[in-house]
Formats: structure tokens, C-alpha cells, sequence
């Protein structure tokens, strides 16, 4: 099994969850400035997307140097097109590749990809054997020519920086659920772990559960009983609050470490263990701090995605349903400046609301 950095990695280890539409190279950069996750993982994107040759799936692709060690994420349900998307992962020069088999959306799921595929295990398996081929082959010299990927893709993939200047294959994870209708976390765990993949992150909710009621970390720790007599490692994730509340779980459930999402929004610091009181300065200041990281980035996108984040970091305080509002219509980070320097000029105080 490739560890990669995987093996260096100090425990209980810490990380910050894929979530499409939020954990974006800007976002990740603040959460690796205010928090520094061990492990950090991309948006997911469709390996059959960028095997039609749909350029802005690479976009889920980028990412700054500071937040290594730095996964891909990638879903789909056809084992080649892996095969072939490993290929651009090892290039760009990510730390990691990891596959979701978690995502319980209808437009994935319905197709086969993410959550679904626990119902196909023996697909599952041959999609993780094929992306670790793909790295394989391409830390072996292959090309992504060789691969077979579409030649617009392979023009922007060689646009895009940063590489890394060795070729050497990737450690290869998965994210999952629970079960699809039920918890089969056990079983499933055991199909996997016949491949090696080099961690388990465990959503501790089944597909038709989405994201109502509460994880279940006892299904969790059953499959982590199961996981940890093997070289592999294993993530609990659902519900986590705080690196504190996950320390907790960690010893109770017996995983190696977790992963927050939700507890992220609006709040970077979320994974520094001396996490100090926050002002309600340091919130504004990071919200205009991430808008300008957000044009930089992203500039050729509309602005509208950012928005969401600034009305998480801007709530709590006297006024700030007023200064959301205004947030909502903000077209770029100037706008954002102009609009929360007016709630700096006052002396409101932080958490009155
Ligand atoms: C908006 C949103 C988008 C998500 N996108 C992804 C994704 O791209 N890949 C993935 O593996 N999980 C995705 N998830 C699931 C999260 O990674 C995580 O498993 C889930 O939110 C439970 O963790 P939490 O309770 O800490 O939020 C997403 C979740 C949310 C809320």
C-alpha cells in the first residue's frame, strides 16, 4: 500500500471535509490560514466530466502550495475513466487521491457514482485498483496522451500550476457512508479494505438518510474495530462541533481521527485547537480577507458563491441580518470592504444578538 503522507500524519488526525460548492481553493485557503487541518480535500469532480472533456471540472483542481498535504476528490462510476483521471491528479501535483462514495444527491447517485456504489461493491473495488493504477502508471512514465484524455484537458492541465517536480504514485482513499438504505458499515468496510486504500473517512449517516437526524458513530466504530486491524486508517465524520468534540468521539469510538464540515462555515478557526475567543473584528476581517482571496482565485466566476460564506462569518451580532442583506447583493470584495467597514466604524459588540 502507497502511504504517502498519510504515514507522517500525527494523530488523532484532523480534517477538513469535502463539501461541494463551499471547501473551494479560497475557502481552503482560510481554513488552512485560521486552522491548519492535517488533511485537506478538494470539492469533488466527475471523472467522466473531465473524460468528455469538460474543462470546468478542472476547477475543483486548484489549490495554494500552503495547504498541503492536499487531496482530490473525484467521483464517477466508470473504473476507466479513474484510470485515466488519476493521471491529472499525479500531475497537478496533489498529495492524495480520494474517491467518493459517499454522495447521496440524486444527479450522482442515480448514475451509479457516490453513495450508490456500495451497492455495486465489486465496481467500487475496480474503481479504487484503477486510480491506483492510474498513479501508478503515470509515476511509471505513462503520459496523460498515453491515458487517452481528451486533448483540450491535457492543454489545461499543463497550464495550470503547480506541479510536482517527482513522479511518484499517490496514496489512494475513499470517502463513504454508512450503508445506502442501512447500516452495512461493517460489511462494506471489509470490501474495501480488500483493496487497500491507505484511509476510510466514514459519514456516519446511510444515503437515504442525507443529512437528516443524527451521524451514527456507533456503525462508525464498528467498521473502525474492523478497519484498525489493518494498515489502513480511518476518519469518523458527521456532526463534529469542534476539534474538542472530535477528541472526544476519537477516544469513545476508537477511530484514528475525524473530519468537520458543516462546523466549518463561516468559521476557519474551527480546527485550531487554541481557539481563542473571536471578535467580532476578526470575523469581519476575514470575511473581507476571503472575498479578495476569492477574486484572486476565482476571478473569472460571478461572485454569488462567496456570498453564503459572508452571511455565516456575519451573524450574531447587533445588525447583522441588516449587513447580511446587503451582503447578499454585493457583486465583488470592494463592495464586501465598503459594506462591513460601515459595522467596523460603529461599536457594535460582537455576540449581543
Ligand atoms: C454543502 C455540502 C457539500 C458536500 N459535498 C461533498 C463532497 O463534494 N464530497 C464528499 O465526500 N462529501 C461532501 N459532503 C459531505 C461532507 O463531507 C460531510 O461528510 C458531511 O457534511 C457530514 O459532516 P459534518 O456533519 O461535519 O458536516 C458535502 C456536505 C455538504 C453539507
Amino acid at each position: 500500500m502507497e502511504k504517502g503522507f498519510w504515514a507522517q500524519l500525527e494523530k488523532p488526525i484532523i480534517g477538513l471535509a469535502p463539501m461541494d460548492g463551499v471547501t473551494d481553493a479560497p475557502f481552503r485557503f482560510m481554513a488552512t490560514k485560521y486552522g491548519k487541518p492535517h488533511v485537506i480535500m478538494t470539492e469533488f469532480t466527475s471523472v467522466e466530466g473531465l473524460c468528455y472533456g469538460n474543462e470546468k471540472g478542472l476547477k475543483a483542481f486548484l489549490y495554494d502550495q500552503v495547504e498541503r498535504p492536499v487531496v482530490a476528490q473525484i467521483f464517477g462510476s466508470n473504473p476507466e475513466s479513474f484510470y485515466k483521471v488519476a493521471f491529472i491528479v499525479s500531475e497537478l501535483g496533489f498529495d492524495g487521491i480520494d474517491i467518493n462514495m459517499g454522495c447521496p444527491a440524486k444527479n450522482v447517485a442515480s448514475k451509479g457514482s457516490g453513495a450508490a456504489l456500495i451497492q455495486t461493491p465489486e465496481i467500487a473495488k475496480e474503481i479504487i485498483r484503477q486510480t491506483r493504477k492510474g498513479t501508478q502508471d503515470w509515476a511509471n512514465g505513462k503520459t496523460m496522451e498515453d491515458a487517452g484524455l481528451p486533448e483540450n484537458i491535457i492543454q489545461t492541465v499543463q497550464s495550470m500550476q503547480p506541479k510536482r517536480p517527482e513522479k511518484r504514485e499517490l496514496p489512494v482513499s475513499v470517502k463513504t457512508r454508512i450503508g445506502f438504505n442501512s447500516n452495512v458499515a461493517v460489511e462494506w468496510a471489509k470490501h474495501l479494505l480488500e483493496t487497500e486504500p491507505v484511509n476510510i473517512s466514514i459519514h456516519g449517516r446511510t444515503l437515504k438518510q442525507m443529512y437528516t437526524g443524527s451521524a451514527d458513530w456507533d456503525a462508525i466504530a464498528a467498521a473502525a474495530e474492523v478497519i484498525k486491524k489493518t494498515d489502513t486508517t480511518v476518519l469518523g465524520n458527521g456532526d463534529v462541533e469542534s476539534v474538542q468534540d472530535g477528541l472526544e468521539r476519537v477516544k469513545k469510538y476508537g477511530v484514528d481521527g475525524f473530519m468537520i464540515g458543516r462546523a466549518a462555515f463561516g468559521n476557519p478557526w474551527v480546527f485550531n485547537r487554541e481557539h481563542a475567543e473571536l471578535t467580532l473584528e476578526d470575523r469581519l476581517t476575514a470575511a473581507k480577507e476571503h472575498s479578495h482571496k476569492y477574486e484572486e482565485v476565482l476571478r473569472e466566476d460571478y461572485f454569488y458563491p462567496m456570498r453564503k460564506h459572508l452571511a455565516w462569518y456575519c451573524k450574531g451580532f447587533y445588525g447583522a441580518s441588516e449587513i447580511r442583506k446587503k451582503l447578499m447583493k454585493a457583486e465583488n470584495a470592494k463592495e464586501v470592504e465598503q459594506i462591513l467597514n460601515e459595522i467596523s466604524a460603529m461599536d457594535f459588540p460582537a455576540d449581543s444578538s
